[in-house]
């Protein structure tokens, strides 16, 4: 099976790459909390979700931002989004980072090792980008937690969800 990783700059998709990222998306969005389809941003993890139109917002968002689509036979499996400076006040030590907004594999082609060629291929990014990787996910996310853990990444900050108190937003980072 032929697997490629294209890395698409912000808004230079292709229209049928935008097409096969939407629909991914709309496979996968109510794994999310919430879901994609109700965000009003990429980096809204843990807020009330928004309604109607914000699911536009969302999409528009990501196109705007960095984005590494993985292909098997020219099919699209997975995506990983990213902003390449960004910064969080919370976390002065590690400066200017790459922000991993959103990375989902289709359900179909999951445990097959497509996430962490995702992850991979941001380590190994060209070395002017930051040199520090943040991301965040909630603490019920077990199965993207161990992958993370495998990849080196360490527990930086929780936060307590609004919406769930038992849930944490778990901010995790590591240099490249
Ligand atoms: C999390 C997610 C991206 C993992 O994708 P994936 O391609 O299946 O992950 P990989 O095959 O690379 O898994 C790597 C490791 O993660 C862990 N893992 C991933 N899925 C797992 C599962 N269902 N059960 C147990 N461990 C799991 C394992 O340690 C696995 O290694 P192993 O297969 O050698 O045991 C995918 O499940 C997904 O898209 N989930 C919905 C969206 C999401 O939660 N995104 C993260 C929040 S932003």
């Amino acid at each position: 099976m032929v697997t490629e990783i294209l890395w698409r700059q912000p808004g230079k998709m292709t229209q049928f790459e935008q097409r096969s990222l939407e629909s991914l998306v709309e496979e996968v969005s109510d794994e999310f909390v919430p879901p994609l389809s109700t965000r009003s941003s990429t980096t809204q993890a843990v807020l009330a979700s928004a309604s109607g139109s914000a699911s536009i917002s969302y999409f528009d968002e990501l196109l705007m931002e960095h984005c590494l689509l993985l292909l098997e036979c020219d099919q699209l499996q997975g995506f990983l989004s990213f902003r390449t400076f960004h910064r969080d006040t919370r976390l002065p030590h590690i400066g200017i980072c790459i922000y991993v907004s959103t990375i989902s594999v289709r359900p179909a082609a999951r445990r097959r090792g497509l996430a962490r060629l995702l992850y991979q291929k941001v380590l190994g990014l060209p070395e002017t980008l930051p040199a520090w990787i943040l991301l965040c996910t909630r603490s019920t996310n077990t199965h993207h937690l161990q992958l993370l853990d495998t990849l080196g990444f360490k527990h930086l900050l929780a936060v307590p969800s609004r919406r769930d108190p038992a849930v944490d937003s778990i901010y995790l980072g590591r240099k490249r």
